[in-house]
């Protein structure tokens, strides 16, 4: 594996601090990504939606340290509360990442962030968060290194961000990222995500996701659990075969506009990530009574109405909702009307396909 093209050869060493920021989308998979080996190796290949307004927004500010030693110096802030509680898993990131960025122990840094979604809606933060990250310490590298062009730039970021965690690196680009080699997709790695890079069709065009807060509370299972949990499935195997050939099936519906096909993909993904979950030892369940309310809901709306509307899932209870732009105004009436009761407190977010990170 080619991770020497990540490990930094010169740079300056004359910087003494600066600040930074950087704005990244979540994103929601349609190919989904379940199932890791070491290093952050993922064992199959995914895709996704990069969303507009459900984004993370981190400042990070650097001095020179006078005397450096072994460990590192940061302090993280969300929302401007100092959180003690999220700095094991940034010393974990930043432990994994010291060999391709080689000045983390010269600096200290203060990592102040905040989420555009509410902190507590059981969306995950992780992916637009770490990649987030990712970006502001590759704006240092650029900083001590000028020479470094802007294609290295964001594939290194990608790099770095899922290091942080897997999915974070479909977090950067727009409007479709694939993570995962795969022979249909040119320059596709195990090690970063990539735009996804062939014409796709006007029906997917600022394609909308409406995400229905049905449970916000912690997860029971962690995602990193739950990909654990793929090493010795009954079912893994073929599941990894699966979505290497859904992969090839997408890439087909991205060019034909078959929304009929996609909706038949993207909702069997869903529940076969779900269907992982519950085939796994130790067993669990993420979804609610709710989501299987909405689900069915959707389907019969969906029957009656002939509309493009369907549904996917990530690691939890919320259902995003996904429908092409000219179909708005009926099915978000259809979600206002006959969806929102079945989520708390009558939260949902609009969202839509998004156009990846920006430098702030
Ligand atoms: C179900 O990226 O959160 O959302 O690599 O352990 O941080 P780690 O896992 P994470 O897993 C996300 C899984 C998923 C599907 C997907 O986004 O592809």
């Amino acid at each position: 594996m080619l991770t020497s093209q990540f490990t930094p050869t010169n740079s300056s060493t004359n910087v003494t601090n600066g600040e930074i920021s950087w704005s990244s989308p979540s994103n929601i998979a349609l190919v989904k990504y379940w199932g890791k080996k070491e290093h952050q190796i993922p064992q199959n290949q995914s895709i996704s939606f990069t969303l507009s307004e459900c984004k993370t927004i981190t400042n990070l500010s650097y001095s020179k340290r006078e005397n450096t030693n072994d460990d590192f110096s940061f302090k993280v802030f969300l929302d401007g509360e100092h959180k003690k509680d999220f700095e094991p898993k940034i010393k974990t990131f930043f432990e994994r990442i010291k060999i391709y960025l080689p000045f983390l122990k010269d600096y200290h840094f203060k990592i102040e962030t905040r989420n555009t979604f509410p902190h507590s809606s059981g969306i995950a933060s992780s992916a637009s968060g770490m990649s987030a990250l990712a970006l502001c310490l590759m704006s240092i590298e650029k900083e001590l290194n000028s020479k470094i062009t802007e294609e290295y730039f964001i594939k290194k970021a990608s790099f770095i961000a899922r290091l942080g965690s897997g999915s974070a690196c479909r977090s950067l680009e727009g409007d479709l990222v694939v993570w995962g080699k795969h022979e249909d997709i040119d320059g596709s790695s195990d090690l970063f995500g990539v735009k996804y890079p062939y014409q796709v069709h006007q029906n997917f065009k600022n394609y909308q996701d409406t995400i229905l807060l049905v449970d916000k509370g912690e997860k029971q299972v962690s995602s990193t659990v739950g990909h654990n949990l793929m090493h010795g499935h009954a079912f893994a195997q073929e599941r990894f075969n699966q979505a290497e050939e859904n992969i090839t099936k997408i890439k087909s519906i991205l060019t034909s506009g078959d929304l009929d096909a996609f909706i038949a993909l993207v909702e069997s993904e869903a529940l076969t990530l779900h269907a992982m979950m519950m085939s796994s030892m130790p067993y669990f369940i993420l979804m609610k009574p709710n989501t299987l309310e909405i689900i069915n809901k959707i389907w019969s709306f969906r029957k009656e109405s002939g509309l493009h509307i369907c549904f996917t899932l990530d690691a939890g209870a919320n259902v995003h909702i996904l429908y092409p732009e000219n179909e708005a105004e009926a099915i978000l009436k259809f979600i206002k009307n006959e969806l929102v009761a079945y989520c708390q407190n009558g939260h949902y977010i609009c969202d839509r396909i998004g156009f990846g990170a920006k430098k702030l």
